[in-house]
């Protein structure tokens, strides 16, 4: 893979890339879930509760505030969208979780990569300090709280 020198992101994009961290974690734990045989369902109910409760909050933003700054006509950005309608996708589907729970793990993974390595630098790159300092308002605290009792993946 091609080497790119880390950007430093800039202070108002860190809250988005704070829950990047959580979503990495996610798909840890959904592949410990799997390696210790923990049944679907446990793995399931986490994953739902995650995308509820912080991934769901996560595209909104993006979506509505990051994004922009680009256009949706901007490749980078169709590119994500798709990947936000397929990683949701994933998350809804009750047909067969074992194998949606699978390859939402490697799309989220990459698709947080893509934002972090490639997008994110393009839109801190294009961002006036008005765009940033709205997000600074829409993002300044970090409010993860992972309660969940079943830690399945310990
Ligand atoms: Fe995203
Ligand atoms: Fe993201």
């Amino acid at each position: 893979m091609e080497k790119r020198k880390p950007i430093k992101r800039h202070k108002s994009i860190q809250p988005l890339s704070r829950d990047h961290h959580h979503g990495l974690l996610l798909c840890w734990k959904i592949r410990q879930g799997f390696q210790k045989n923990v049944a679907t369902e446990r793995i399931k109910s986490y994953a739902d509760w995650f995308w509820k409760d912080h991934l769901a909050g996560h595209f909104t933003v993006e979506e509505s505030l990051l994004f922009p700054i680009l256009g949706n006509e901007h490749e980078l950005v169709k590119k994500a969208l798709a990947e936000h309608r397929r990683i949701k996708r994933l998350f809804k589907d009750k047909e067969n979780p074992l194998k949606s729970l699978n390859i939402l793990e490697e799309k989220l993974e990459s698709h947080i990569r893509f934002e972090e390595r490639i997008l994110f630098n393009e839109i801190q790159t294009i961002a006036n300090e008005e765009q940033l300092r709205s997000l600074d308002q829409h993002l300044n605290q970090d409010t993860y709280t992972d309660k969940w009792e079943d830690k399945f993946w310990e």
